[in-house]
C-alpha cells in the first residue's frame, strides 16, 4: 500500500475490458475506490461483479459514453458523491477503426476522433475541478505508439493519439502548479480484445509476445507512487521480443 494511492478515489474510463479492466483491479488492490464506465452494460456489470469479489463496495461501475459531456459530468459526480471526492482520473476508453483514407466515413471518424480525443477532454475537464476541491490529483491518459509512428489505415487512430500527445502536454503544463499531475502513456501492442470484433472478457490474455495489461497497470502504480517533485510525463512501452520484421 502507498499513501498515494490508499483511500484515494479513481475513474477509470473504459474499465469494463483490456487495459482499463486490469488498471481499475490494481488501484482496488493497492486500496484505491474505483469507478469504471464504458457504453455496454453487459460487459460492464460483468466486470463490476468480478472486482467486487475482492473489492467489495470500493468498486462501484456506470454506464457512461466518453462522448457525451453530459453522462461524464454525471460519471464524475457520481464518483464524488459515493465515496466523497475525485484524486485519479484514467483516460483509457479508446476504440480503433482502421481502414485507408477513401474507406473511413465521416461517421467513423467521428467516433474515433470523438472517443480517443474529445473524450480525454470531456473526462478531464470534468475532473479538474473535482481534483482541485481536493489538493491536487493525477490524471493518467493512454496513448499509443500510433500517436509517433504513422501506419496505413490509421488515418483517423494515428490522427487522434497524436493529438492526444499535444493535449496532454498542454494539460500537463496547465495543471502543474495545482498538484495535478498529467502522464501520458503510450504502450505499443497489447493483448486485448482492441480492435476486434468479439471480447473474451475482462480478465481475457493468451500466452503471447505482446504487452500484457497488467504492465500497462504496473506503470500507472510506479507513477502514482513517484516522487511529486518530479513528473514523468511521457512513458512509451514496447514488447520486447516482437515478431522480427
Ligand atoms: N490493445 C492495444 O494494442 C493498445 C495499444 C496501445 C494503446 N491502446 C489504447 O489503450 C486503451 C484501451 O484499449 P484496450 O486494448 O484495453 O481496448 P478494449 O479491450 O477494446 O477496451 C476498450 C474499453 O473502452 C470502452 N469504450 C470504448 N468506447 C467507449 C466510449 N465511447 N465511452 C466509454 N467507454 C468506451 C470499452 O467498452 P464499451 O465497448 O462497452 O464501451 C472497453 O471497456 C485505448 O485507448 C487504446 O487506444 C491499446
Amino acid at each position: 500500500m502507498h499513501p498515494n494511492i490508499e483511500n484515494k478515489v479513481a475513474v477509470v474510463t473504459g474499465g469494463s475490458r483490456g487495459i482499463g479492466f486490469r488498471i481499475a483491479e490494481a488501484l482496488l488492490e493497492q486500496g484505491s475506490s474505483v469507478v469504471i464506465c464504458s457504453r455496454e452494460e453487459a460487459g460492464l456489470r460483468q466486470a463490476l461483479d468480478l472486482l467486487q469479489e475482492t473489492a467489495g463496495p470500493r468498486a462501484e461501475a456506470m454506464v457512461a459514453d466518453v462522448r457525451d459531456y453530459q453522462q461524464v459530468e454525471k460519471l464524475m459526480a457520481r464518483a464524488e458523491e459515493r465515496f466523497g471526492g475525485m484524486d485519479i482520473l484514467v483516460n483509457n476508453a479508446g476504440i480503433g477503426l482502421f481502414r485507408p483514407i477513401e474507406q473511413l466515413t465521416p461517421e467513423e471518424w467521428d467516433e474515433v476522433i470523438g472517443t480517443n480525443l474529445t473524450g480525454v477532454f470531456y473526462c478531464s475537464r470534468a475532473a479538474v475541478g473535482r481534483m482541485k476541491r481536493r489538493g491536487g490529483g493525477y490524471i493518467f491518459n493512454i496513448g499509443s505508439l500510433a500517436g509517433k509512428n504513422p501506419f496505413a489505415g490509421g488515418i483517423a487512430y494515428n490522427a487522434s493519439k497524436f493529438g492526444l500527445n499535444g493535449m496532454s502536454e498542454a494539460m500537463m503544463l496547465d495543471l502543474r502548479y495545482e498538484n495535478i499531475r498529467v502522464s501520458q502513456i503510450m504502450p505499443g501492442s497489447v493483448e486485448t480484445s482492441f480492435g476486434r470484433s468479439s471480447s473474451k472478457g475482462p480478465r481475457s490474455s493468451s500466452a503471447s509476445w505482446r504487452i500484457a495489461a497488467e504492465d500497462v497497470a504496473q506503470v500507472v502504480l510506479d507513477l502514482l507512487r513517484s516522487d511529486p517533485r518530479t513528473m514523468l510525463s511521457r512513458v512509451e512501452m514496447r514488447p520486447s521480443k516482437p515478431p522480427r520484421k
